[in-house]
């Protein structure tokens, strides 16, 4: 039977998204807050807060249409090269977000996780992360995971060293060290590697983003901005994606 929450949800959904066939995990690379501020005569940090609300149109239709794991790159590890007040700027907006958004979180059922160096986060904001996350563990729909303060080299370095730990204490034998085992060191351990790779904003790299879990991920590059990112231009890259032959370094077909 049909629940009335799940009626109500899909009310709002159009035919076009009730008829996608959600791919397991979308990650995005949310690019082109500044440029978007710019172009509208404001500062950067209204490009940041346009964002937020992309943020929420993201989280809402993939949690709608079924998608287990949506990673948001929010915050890299090189970012905190960018001026203080940039930074402090981008910080007091995740606190706000986390604030304003765990409730409805939990309500949809979405649990929160965040991968990165989160230790560098100042301690109200680190420990606002932390509710945040604890309150919605419970949620067994969809999974948000925010990369915050990450960098695919920290977390590949910090994988590596946890397991040359394991080695001095005699746990484990070099040789047997294989991709499942360092997979499980990472900030992503027990998630399915992306399917989808988006970034927005125009730029064709992928700036320290899962180095090791986007190996076969299939890459999609838009020059829309990401405040100006659409539910409509993420369906088409969906539907986009299922035309894709994914072949995993096989022969096509077999
Ligand atoms: C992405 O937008 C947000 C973060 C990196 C935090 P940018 O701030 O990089 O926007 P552009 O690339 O300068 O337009
Ligand atoms: C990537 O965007 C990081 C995030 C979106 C959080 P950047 O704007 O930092 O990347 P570069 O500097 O253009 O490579
Ligand atoms: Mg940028």
């Amino acid at each position: 039977m049909v629940s009335e929450k799940f009626r109500t949800m899909n009310l709002h959904m159009s035919e076009a998204e009730q008829q996608i066939n959600p791919p397991r995990h979308i990650a995005m690379i949310m690019d082109g807050n500044g440029r978007w501020a710019e172009k509208h005569g404001q500062l950067r940090v209204k490009g940041h807060e346009a964002g937020a609300e992309t943020v929420d149109r993201m989280v809402s239709l993939c949690a709608e249409i079924g998608v287990e794991v949506l990673t948001l790159y929010a915050f890299s590890s090189e970012n905190w090269e960018r001026p203080a007040l940039e930074v402090a700027a981008l910080m007091r907006l995740l606190q706000h977000y986390l604030r304003r958004e765990t409730g409805r979180l939990r309500e949809r059922n979405i649990r929160l996780r965040a991968i990165g160096r989160l230790q560098r986060l100042d301690l109200p904001v680190r420990r606002e992360l932390e509710k945040a996350c604890a309150e919605t563990a419970a949620g067994s729909g969809m999974t948000l995971n925010l990369a915050i303060s990450y960098g695919g080299r920290d977390e590949l370095c910090d994988a590596a060293r946890a397991v040359c730990r394991e080695v001095q204490a005699g746990q484990y034998a070099c040789e047997a060290i294989d991709h499942q085992h360092l997979a499980a060191h990472l900030g992503t351990a027990g998630l399915p590697d992306p399917d989808i790779m988006i970034r927005t904003g125009g730029e064709f790299r992928i700036s320290n983003f899962l180095l090791w879990q986007l190996a076969y991920a299939e890459l999609y590059f838009s020059d829309t901005l990401w405040p100006d990112f659409s539910r409509e231009e993420l369906l088409r890259i969906i539907r986009d994606f299922h035309q894709r032959e994914r072949r995993f370094g096989r022969v096509p077909g077999r």
